[in-house]
Parts: structure tokens; C-alpha cells; sequence
């Protein structure tokens, strides 16, 4: 298998840039934030409160969550449902960074993104992919942005899809959601030793791909 694993915080540009160069490479991009969003998505359906880690340890393990690849996108399915339109409101993105503290919920998803590593070639990102999830990888990558930068990609995002968005509290929560993916004891958010940095602050889509596929062709030129 080649597997490349890209992490990093919050509208680094993670997911746009993954597919892209899932893309040029044949293989298949994995969004693991997509995995937590649909188990956060499942526990607010639940109604259960976020705070509440017996509850989420307790119910995380009943979730019945999916994996599947229509015309080379990720599907996640939530028993059987497509719940991929429902991943992106500001309650689930909360929701999701709550509770993938939870070493349980953890446990669950790194297990099935383990799975996909080991049967396809992946471009998977999310936090702790090149540290817990792929720590063989052949490439690492740690993509990062100003919180200024990130924010503002998150605004437009929203805004692109006809939903409302407040700046000021999109800076806010990408603050808190920093804090806490990078704060937390189970895998937190850091670069991984062998990763490289990639400063999306400055560049566009195009230049961040042409690097990273840069960097891959120069590990693979060297395996
Ligand atoms: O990348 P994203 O914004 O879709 O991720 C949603 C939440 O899930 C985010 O708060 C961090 C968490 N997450 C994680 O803990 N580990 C991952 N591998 C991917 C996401």
C-alpha cells in the first residue's frame, strides 16, 4: 500500500487539497472528520449531552457507521442512511470536537480507517493520521493556515452553500476547537516527527497540491 497521511487544524485546506491529490495519484482520499461528524451527528440524534462522557462511551459503541465510495467520493452511512448532507452545521462541527475527545469513540474510528489503510491506497486526513492511525505511512504531511485565514475559508464555505455565517463566531469556535483537538489527551493534534509542514497561509489550491505531490514524487524517487 502507499498511503499518504495529511493533518492539521480546522480550514487548513486539509480535505480540498486530500481529494486533489487523491485525485492525481489513483488512490482514494478518506475524510476521517467525516467519521466523527457522523458519530457526533449520531449522539445529537440520541440527545445526548455532550459533557456527558459515560453516556458517549456507553452509546458510541452502538453507532452503526459506514464507509462507502459512490463515483470515487466518501459516503459515510449512518445504519445504511447517507448522512453526508448533515455533516456540516455549526452544531455538528461542535458536537464532533466535543466528543472525539471521548477515547471510545476513538477507538471505533481508528479501527475502520485502520481497515481502509490496509486495503486501498489512501490519502486520509484528519488529526491523528501520520501519529495513532498511519503511523507507517509513506508520506506525511502537516498542513496548517493562520486562524484569520482559516476562518475566513470557513465563512465562505458556509456562505457557497446557501447557509448562514457569522465571521467573528467562526473565528471563535475555530479558536476553541484548536484548543481542544491540540489540548486533549487522547491523540491530540500535532505534527507527527516525520511530517512535513506546509504553510497554506499564503498559497493557493493549485500551489499546495503541486508541493505536496512534489513531496511525494522526491519519497517515492528515495523508496
Ligand atoms: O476535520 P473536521 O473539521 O471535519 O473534523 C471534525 C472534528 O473531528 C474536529 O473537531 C476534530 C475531530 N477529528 C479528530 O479528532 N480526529 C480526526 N482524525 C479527524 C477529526
Amino acid at each position: 500500500m502507499f498511503n499518504v497521511a495529511i493533518d492539521g487544524p480546522a480550514g487548513a485546506g486539509k480535505s480540498t487539497i486530500a481529494r486533489r491529490v487523491a485525485a492525481a495519484l489513483g488512490s482514494i482520499y478518506v475524510d476521517t472528520g467525516a467519521m466523527y461528524r457522523a458519530m457526533a451527528l449520531y449522539l445529537f440524534r440520541k440527545g445526548i449531552d455532550p459533557d456527558d462522557a459515560e453516556a458517549i462511551s456507553r452509546e458510541c459503541k452502538n453507532a452503526d457507521i459506514s464507509i462507502d465510495f459512490q463515483n470515487g467520493e466518501q459516503v459515510v452511512l449512518l445504519s445504511g442512511e447517507n448522512v453526508n448532507d448533515y455533516l456540516r452545521t455549526p452544531e455538528v462541527s461542535d458536537m464532533a470536537s466535543r466528543t472525539s475527545v471521548n477515547p471510545f469513540v476513538r477507538k471505533k474510528l481508528v479501527e475502520l480507517q485502520q481497515k481502509l489503510g490496509r486495503q486501498k491506497d489512501v490519502v486520509m486526513d484528519g488529526r491523528d493520521i501520520g501519529t495513532v492511525v498511519l503511523p507507517d505511512a509513506q508520506v506525511k504531511i502537516y498542513l496548517t493556515a493562520s486562524v484569520d485565514v482559516r476562518a475566513k475559508r470557513r465563512y465562505k464555505e458556509l456562505l457557497e452553500k446557501g447557509m448562514e455565517a457569522d465571521l467573528a463566531q467562526i473565528t471563535e469556535q475555530i479558536r476553541e476547537r484548536d484548543e481542544r483537538d491540540m489540548n486533549r489527551a487522547v491523540s491530540p493534534l500535532k505534527q507527527a516527527d516525520d511530517a512535513v509542514l506546509v504553510d497554506t497561509s499564503d498559497m493557493t489550491i493549485e500551489e499546495v497540491t503541486d508541493r505536496i505531490l512534489e513531496i511525494i514524487k522526491e519519497k517515492r524517487e528515495r523508496l
